[in-house]
């Protein structure tokens, strides 16, 4: 696989994305949205594949937004065209996979870059990470999700505070990992060995059941989908899984488990 916007490396069944435009701090063009839904759809298939990163090319930015250049001339069809296009082949798939996705947040996480980072299932940031929404500075809102993920996953006053301060909202890693934006802040240096350790551990449990753990915590934020119910779904499929009879079998057994995702 090669792509003109993204770099992949995949170790130990890791597969880490990294968007790699640093001249324009790795902004979200159509052509990297693409390459993006192509790699996520590929990864999907894969059994080879359990978790995937996703990061930014160089030490500034993780990404920082969509890409200005591109949309700057776009009618009011075209904007909304842009928006759900994205949701669809990015945000909405990243957060819809059935492989957990995190994001290692390597610099600034603007606009769209911080929506990518709330569509992957957590977040890892370096200290030296800013996050924030700036759009309504440029007369335009968040258009990838921010709207609802930053509410959900901080509370509504919170994103109600940031997007409304733009760029004036920016804010360091510390303070959003106080937030509950991120999960994690290291030093930039330790930023990909601490994603991946992590990764590897998430790696050695059960890809099917990864996948439904998944699907259960996202019902509970689709809108008209019971969560529990879902929960009560995926927790029976699980029953039918080989990978249940391994991890039951070898508790039992007082091994380790191999799972292969079936
Ligand atoms: N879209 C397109 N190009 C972008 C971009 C974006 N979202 N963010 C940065 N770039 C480009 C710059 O235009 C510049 O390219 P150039 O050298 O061809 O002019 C290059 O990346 C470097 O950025 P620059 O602004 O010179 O770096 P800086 O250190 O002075 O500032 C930022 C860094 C992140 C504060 C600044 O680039 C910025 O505000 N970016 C836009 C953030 C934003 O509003 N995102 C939401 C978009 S909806």
């Amino acid at each position: 696989m090669s792509f003109a916007n993204l770099l992949i490396a995949d170790v130990d069944g890791i597969r880490t994305i990294t968007i790699n435009r640093p001249d324009q701090l790795n902004a979200l063009n159509r052509d990297t949205i693409d390459e993006l839904d192509k790699v996520l759809t590929e990864a999907d298939a894969d059994r080879s594949i359990r978790v995937l990163i996703i990061t930014g090319s160089g030490a500034k930015a993780f990404v920082a937004g969509a890409d200005i250049k591109e949309f700057a001339h776009f009618s009011v069809e075209e904007g909304k065209a842009l928006s759900a296009d994205g949701h669809k082949k990015l945000f909405t798939h990243v957060e819809g996979m059935n492989k957990p996705v995190i994001a290692a947040v390597n610099g600034f996480a603007l606009g769209g870059g911080l929506e990518l980072a709330m569509s992957c299932h957590f977040r890892v940031a370096s200290e030296t990470a800013k996050l924030g929404l700036p759009e309504v500075g440029l007369g335009v809102i968040p258009g990838y999700g921010g709207t609802q993920r930053l509410a959900q996953l901080v509370g509504k006053g919170k994103a109600m505070e940031m997007i409304l301060l733009g760029s004036a909202g920016m804010m360091p890693a510390a303070e959003a990992l106080q937030w509950g934006l991120v999960n994690h802040v290291v030093p930039a240096d330790q930023l990909l060995s601490t994603t991946l350790e992590l990764a590897g551990k998430i790696a050695r449990n059960s890809p099917t059941a990864l996948g439904s753990a998944i699907r259960a915590v996202n019902a509970g934020y689709e809108p008209g989908a019971d969560g529990m119910q879902r929960e009560i779904e995926e927790f029976g499929t699980c029953f039918g899984t080989a990978d249940f009879k391994e991890g039951t079998s070898a508790f039992m057994e007082k091994r380790k488990p191999e799972f292969k995702g079936e």
